[in-house]
């Protein structure tokens, strides 16, 4: 063979490599998931990528979050945040999903911030997030609830349609466009600081019975005691005592007001 064939030979060589690598990294996995498809305990349903958008803006998410998503499936929600510049995380049971998520991830070409795991999510750490996805069933996000309750006060979070039982949430939306009418709806939750209990304030006496983000309660001062009525959303708190509003801050179990 002469130089000049060698050459092309081996150029034509590398050619064909190069394009079966990029097709292999493009390559979409072998792995086709059917809707309805047996989950451990939830089965896997696909939320529609318009509530996905909803979902992540309506948690208001920044590059400075770290979303987690309980129960992952093929990975849209991590993916979706992952674009927008958020560290994300998908917890998912099942292992064939787990590698379909990270192949689906790299075609993205956002590996980097989404990361996919293959656990049971009710044997999971999720403390460290700052916003929690979840397309459950209602009786799971209500055995998860004690486990949200204690996250870390103002931690977001979202479910596509399935409630937490008589925790409300803060917020509710329905999205139209681009959705066939099945699983259009977010609810979003903001776990409350904890401020049940007596707080001695400047204005009296303050004290506090909590049901998730509600309060009712008492303020006492100069020997007249007021009902109180008031909502705390993360860290912040407003009541209404005697006719006038008040606002403070939850500093751990303290109550500081503005
Ligand atoms: C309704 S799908 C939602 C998928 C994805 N979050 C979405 O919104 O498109 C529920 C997912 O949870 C997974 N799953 C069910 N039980 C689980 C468990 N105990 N731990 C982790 N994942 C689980 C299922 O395999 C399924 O992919």
């Amino acid at each position: 063979m002469s130089v000049t064939r060698k050459a092309a030979v081996s150029l034509l060589f590398m050619a064909v490599s190069a394009l079966a690598l990029a097709q292999a990294q493009k390559a979409p996995s072998a792995y086709k998931p059917s809707v309805g498809q047996e989950g451990k305990d939830v089965v896997w349903v696909p939320t529609p990528q318009v509530l996905v958008d909803k979902m992540l803006d309506m948690a208001k998410v920044t590059p400075n979050d770290y979303v987690i998503d309980l129960g992952s499936g093929d990975g849209r929600t991590v993916i979706t945040a992952a674009k927008r510049g958020v560290r994300a995380l998908g917890i998912e049971y099942n292992p064939d999903m787990v590698e379909l998520s990270k192949q689906n991830a790299a075609n993205e070409r956002v590996g980097e911030r989404a990361a996919f795991m293959k656990a049971d999510l009710f044997q999971s750490d999720f403390s460290k997030a700052t916003v929690i996805t979840m397309f459950l069933l209602p009786d799971i996000n209500l055995k998860l609830r004690p486990k949200i309750l204690d996250l870390k006060p103002g931690t977001r979070i979202v479910s596509n349609t399935f409630t937490m039982g008589e925790w409300e949430a803060d917020e509710t939306a329905t999205v139209n466009a681009g959705c066939n009418g099945s699983w259009c709806t977010a609810l979003l939750w903001i776990v409350p600081a904890k401020v049940a209990g007596t707080h001695k304030l400047p204005e009296g006496e303050l004290t506090l019975k909590q049901s998730f983000q509600k309060l009712s309660g008492t303020l006492t001062a100069n020997g007249k005691t007021v009902p109180v009525e008031g909502k705390v959303r993360g860290e912040e708190v407003v009541f209404t005592a005697g006719g006038r509003e008040y606002r403070a801050k939850a500093n751990g179990k303290r109550l500081e007001l503005r």
